[in-house]
């Protein structure tokens, strides 16, 4: 598969696939002005926690090299940076990604190769999270998963998804039932495209469906991604996993994180401090329906993500290895 975000050096664009149009189309975007990756960032062309800090990291270079010896150099490009920031509140890896860029030296091509370093570790590391997830996976086993953390979220093989890779690539078979993700059907829209591309079996099913599957004893393992997760373990991720991980401590199933360290704010000291994204009321009334599905001026609470408490949680599998949940307050975030 193609990769969602790439840096065309050349042409000098930020390359994205366009996950608005998918299953149906596979097409790409060149990005080079400010406001397309506004837009593209906004609007869910292209987006996932990792994807999006990349994306941003990108953007920040392809927009510093055709700023090249402006006047006024370094103001636009903080103010570049903090449009970028602005996207998207919940996903950290955006300021995280951006405060990197902006950690070192300024010019053009030290941008550039920054941000093609955090584009290929971003690949290393999802490759850590699927061999040290996989390891928690057997053959036969049915995982559940919600919204899209997979190939599409991030450079290449995902976080909640890459144990599932790279339990395939052992040879182990494993069957993924993927939640449609109401309201933007990132589950239906996004997961089972690319699990189906990759010769994945998978399942689909609506959100209000996953309670029994659970109760009938079908599901080995819940794997999630995460925007941001707290010191303290909470962690903010699509809409519909804190029911997800309330069914799951009732069931006595396994709730998986899957993120890298960069996903971890060590500033939040718990989910309430967690900006949760309130999106438009569209995206519920009308969004991917040919016809409006609730009256004119209904009032809509859409909110992107919700908190998972610590507690719910069994452990966050990261790029350093499987992290029990009551564990993850000791780690820091200097890479050991
Ligand atoms: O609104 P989205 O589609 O960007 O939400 C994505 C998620 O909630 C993902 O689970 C999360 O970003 C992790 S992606 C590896």
């Amino acid at each position: 598969m193609q990769d969602p975000v790439s840096f065309d050096v050349e042409r000098n664009r930020l390359v994205i696939i366009d996950q608005t149009r998918l299953p149906g189309e596979l097409k790409l975007l060149s990005l080079h002005s400010i406001e397309e990756m506004e837009t593209a960032i906004r609007t869910l062309q292209v987006r996932g926690a990792p994807a999006i800090g990349v994306a941003a990291a990108i953007g920040l270079a392809v927009l510093a090299r055709a700023l090249g010896t402006d006047d006024g150099y370094s103001s636009k490009l903080h103010q570049y940076a903090d449009r970028l920031r602005a996207t998207r509140p919940t996903a950290v890896n955006l300021a995280w990604a951006l405060e990197r860029m902006l950690a070192g030296p300024h010019d053009p091509e030290s941008l550039a190769r920054e941000a093609l370093a955090i584009w290929s570790e971003d690949i290393e590391t999802c490759r850590k999270i699927g061999e040290h997830g996989g390891a928690l996976l057997h053959d036969g086993d049915h995982v559940l998963t919600h919204c899209n953390a997979g190939r599409l979220a991030t450079v290449r093989y995902g976080t909640a998804l890459a144990p599932v890779y790279i339990a395939q690539e052992q040879g182990k078979r494993i069957h993924v039932y993927a939640d449609e993700t109401r309201p933007l059907l990132q589950g239906a829209r996004l997961t089972a495209y690319e699990l189906t591309e990759a010769g994945v079996p998978v399942t689909l099913l609506c959100d209000n469906m996953a309670a029994g599957l659970l109760s009938a004893g079908a599901i080995d393992a819940i794997f999630i991604g995460a925007d941001r997760i707290a010191r303290n373990g909470d962690t903010a991720n699509k809409t519909g996993s804190l029911g997800l991980s309330i069914m799951a401590r009732y069931y006595d199933v396994p709730f998986y994180v899957c993120a890298p360290f960069s996903t971890i704010d060590f500033s939040c000291a718990e989910g309430g401090e967690i900006p949760i994204e309130q999106r438009a009321p569209e995206e519920v009334t009308q969004t991917w329906y040919e016809e409006r599905m609730a009256p004119q001026g209904i009032e809509v609470y859409n909110p992107a993500f919700d908190i998972v408490p610590n507690e719910n949680i069994a452990a966050f599998v990261t790029e350093r290895g499987v992290i029990p949940a009551r564990d993850l307050s000791k780690q820091s975030s200097c890479v050991s």
